[in-house]
């Protein structure tokens, strides 16, 4: 099962996390918000406001390709 290592941000997680045994399949805004890491998710992750998006830092090639609706959303992101 993956291991996710969020790195400290100073409001959501100042200590960092490490999460192992992270459920195959699963979001990483469920797994996040499932550990008590209170990320941003304001259309209740129905994929239509980018306010629940991450930045990772390794481990890119793990992850599924992203759609071209979360593509686009992601062009609007702030931040990125
Ligand atoms: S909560 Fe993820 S896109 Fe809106």
């Amino acid at each position: 099962m993956p291991k996710v290592t969020v790195l400290p941000h100073a409001e959501l997680c100042p200590e960092g996390k490490t999460i192992e045994n992270a459920p195959e399949g699963q979001t990483i805004c469920d797994l996040l918000l499932d550990n008590d890491i209170e990320i941003d998710h304001a259309c209740e992750k129905s994929c239509a406001c980018t306010t629940c998006h991450v930045i990772v830092r390794k481990g890119f090639d793990s992850l599924e390709e992203p759609s071209e609706i979360e593509e686009d959303l992601l062009d609007q992101a702030w931040g990125l």
